[in-house]
């Protein structure tokens, strides 16, 4: 069984000091850096892209896990493993008719692969895809915005897929995550998990980044 892998979310770090904030993460225990990427339309907010990924690329060689909120994730593909992502995930809903074109294209990078679904959307809609890729995150917020409520029954889809998926595929869990929705996580079976708000608004980060594990 592998480690629990923490993949703190700068989503909701201090984007004037990128640098020293991953660098922060990296010194205090996280795994990898996860990457937020909204466009304003398949979420109602807009946040950065590819451009930062590669700056961040520089100063760091902690694993980027980037989050595509976007509408046709395969137009932006293409820049994002050039900029230095170590995984990339999409949203099924985003990408229904095409799912498996962009998992070939981004595997065709060389880059891990993630297939994120919204609290809405369903397992049984992913299953064809679900031993295709490296990743299946689970979002338990509605994506567009940190610091939100934990969802509980979306929770219950770690459990509903564990026994589906070969054992290498990582279950990632993403929105509300803290000490407590961690542990509920992990029972069920997650083998990776995202946070924001409470990693960077804890005090002591190290302390909040071991409290999930
Ligand atoms: C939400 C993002 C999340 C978010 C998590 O749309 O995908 O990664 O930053 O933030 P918290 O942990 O604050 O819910
Ligand atoms: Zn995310």
């Amino acid at each position: 069984m592998n480690k629990l892998v923490i993949a703190p979310s700068i989503l909701s770090s201090d984007f004037a000091n990128l640098e020293s904030e991953v660098k922060r993460l990296e010194e205090n225990g996280a795994d990898w850096v996860h990457v937020d990427v909204m466009d304003g339309h398949f979420v109602p907010n807009i946040t950065i892209g590819a451009p930062v990924v590669k700056a961040l690329r520089k100063v760091t060689s902690i694993p980027l896990d980037v989050h595509l909120m976007i509408e046709n994730p395969e137009k932006y593909i293409k820049d994002f493993a050039l900029a230095g992502s170590d995984y990339i995930t999409f949203h099924y809903e985003a990408a229904k008719d095409n799912v498996k074109d962009v998992i070939d294209l981004i595997r065709s990078y060389n880059i891990k692969v993630g297939l994120s679904i919204k609290p809405k959307t369903q397992v049984c809609e992913i299953i064809p895809f679900i031993n295709m890729v490296d990743m299946i995150l689970i979002m338990t917020v509605e994506p567009g915005f940190g610091g939100q409520k934990f969802m509980q029954d979306c929770a219950l889809k770690i459990k509903e897929l564990k026994p589906l998926l070969n054992e290498e595929v990582i279950i990632e869990v993403d929105g509300g995550i803290n000490k407590e929705t961690a542990k509920i996580c992990t029972d069920y079976g997650a083998t990776a998990l995202v946070a924001g708000n409470y990693v960077f608004s804890q005090e002591n980060m190290k302390d909040a980044i071991s409290s999930l594990r």
